[in-house]
């Protein structure tokens, strides 16, 4: 070949790739709210996370996906990875919908010594338990509408078989039968599935992947059951030198703030059974649209958590063009007693760090009355990240304000120990009557400093309060960008820190 005409074909080749990358960045930043720090799909529908692995370097993260619909509808399970949680690469659809049903939430292990016999010539499978949904089963109103099947990778989870005689668990007769969660149990050395069954979960056992046995129910009567519970996760965790093991039961309707939530159980399981001191409901986000949470598998003792950012409530209906919901921040688990108590505390993991620019710092400002912190910070951009220190002795509220006087508001009230998050006047809320409303969590950490940490994007704004113990997750659509940062304060207050961090977009 010609030098030339080789030059000319290589310019050609990466001009192309250039300009492919390029139109998908320009769609990516283009679109009004499509979020600059959170992953979503190329288009269409996403609800919950699902099958997330780890896996030689890689973070797997599956969902669920309508293909070709920007509503619910054609229900696969989508694929994204990521080396570093932070930046993500869009893969094809992973398991599609089949004669069995939609490819309903679910989990993936790694099955290290092949204990299915689906590994080949030395190849460690990765192993997904789904839900098979049949429609046609749900329309004739028939209670056995899902069953568990498995599906296997032996390309590190690039590529998916279904198991030639699935499903593995038929329908105990239970219409809401969903939703598994496979962990390996080591005492037992067995693996446990936990399973959404109607308002309660049903545990499982098995050596294999394939042949499960029943081990247990919980939840009868603990717990809120305002709903039906779905996509429960069972995970040991360290605390002070101790194993304390949380069932997290995700709930749809019956969150604190209304429609779809986490709620979770500290307690202990021994194989077969989950027992808990039970109080009070607990519940992991208090926010509106953090639903379907769930942990990686095989990340040791690190649980990291990733929710989806919706609910139910007005999924399939919020003002999005290409896209429609996406995920919150993955976020790093904790435990912290209070009080007695065991609660689980989520902060955004640090890999997030990887996007921050450089940060203005401003210590030591009291406030009394209202103050415009855009002048101390110089320009405000989204998406960006905000930190504050501050005493508990009076009620505060920080607004993000748009030019079109459009504002989200997060704030405490001393009176009632208690955070909120108001997006009632931020931007677009008409599409449903419950979307504009406020949001309340309480103060579970008896510190006389209150350190919140603000993620805002496009269309969502995450708040981490006391270090992940109150935590509240929101989408917003402003018809601007917010531009302008207000602190308000009923009586003389020392912001003892303000910490502004200004991001890059992931894409
Ligand atoms: C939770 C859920 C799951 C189900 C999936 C269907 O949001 O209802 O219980 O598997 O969504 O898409």
């Amino acid at each position: 070949m010609k030098k030339f005409t080789f030059y000319y074909l290589v310019f050609t080749f990466f001009f192309f790739i250039s300009s492919i990358n390029a139109q998908t960045k320009s769609n990516d930043i283009d679109e009004k709210y499509r979020p600059q720090i959170h992953f979503t799909p190329e288009k269409n529908w996403v609800n919950d996370p699902n099958g997330m692995v780890y896996y030689k370097g890689k973070y797997h993260l599956f969902f669920q996906h309508s293909p070709n619909s920007s509503v619910w509808s054609d229900i696969s399970w989508g694929h994204a990875t990521s080396n570093d949680l932070v930046h993500w690469e869009r893969k094809p659809i992973a398991i599609y919908p089949d004669s069995l049903g939609l490819i309903f939430s679910g989990s993936a292990v790694v099955d290290k010594y092949n204990t299915s016999g689906l590994g080949k010539n030395g190849i460690i499978p990765l192993v997904a338990m789904y839900t098979s949904h049949d429609m046609k089963k749900e329309k004739a109103g028939v209670i056995d509408v899902e069953s568990q099947s498995i599906a296997y990778s032996l390309d590190e989870g690039e590529t998916w078989i279904k198991y030639q005689s699935n499903p593995v668990l038929k329908n105990p007769g239970v219409r809401d039968f969903r939703d598994p969660k496979i962990i390996w149990h080591e005492q037992t050395k067995n693996w446990v599935a936990s399973i959404a069954a109607h308002d309660q979960i049903s545990f499982y056992a098995s050596s294999d992947l394939k042949n499960w046995e029943k081990l247990s129910d919980f939840g009868k009567t603990v717990g809120s059951h305002d709903g039906v519970w779905e996509c429960p996760d069972l995970f040991p965790i360290q605390y002070e030198g101790k194993t304390f093991w949380v069932l997290i039961v995700n709930i749809n309707p019956g969150g604190p703030n209304g429609g779809s939530a986490t709620q979770y159980f500290v307690g202990d399981f021994n194989g077969k059974e989950f027992k808990c001191d039970y109080k009070q409901v607990k519940w992991m986000d208090y926010g509106p649209d953090e639903y379907a949470g769930v942990t990686w598998s095989n990340t040791g003792n690190r649980k990291l958590f990733i929710g989806w950012m919706s609910n139910w409530e007005y999924a399939n209906i919020v003002p999005t063009e290409k896209f429609r919901n996406a995920f919150t921040l993955p976020r790093e688990l904790g435990l912290k007693k209070i009080n007695e108590e065991y609660y689980i505390t989520s902060t955004p993991v640090p890999e997030l760090k990887k996007m921050e620019k450089k940060s203005i710092v401003i210590n030591n400002l009291t406030i009394n009355g209202s103050s415009d912190l855009t002048d101390k910070i110089g320009k405000m951009e989204v998406p960006s990240k905000f930190n504050l220190v501050l005493s508990n002795k009076s009620d505060f509220s920080i607004e993000l304000v748009n030019t079109l006087n459009e504002k989200v508001v997060v704030g405490y009230s001393k009176d009632k120990n208690q955070f909120f998050l108001d997006r009632r006047n931020a931007g677009k809320t008409d599409f449903q009557k419950n979307f504009g409303r406020m949001n309340y969590a309480p103060r579970l950490s008896s510190s006389d400093e209150i350190s919140l940490s603000i993620y805002l994007d496009l269309a969502s704004i995450e708040v981490f309060a006391d270090n992940g113990l109150s935590v509240l997750t929101s989408v917003l659509f402003p018809n601007e960008k917010f531009s302008k940062i207000n602190f308000i304060t009923s009586e003389k207050l020392l912001l003892k820190n303000f910490t502004y961090t200004p991001l890059n977009s992931i894409w």
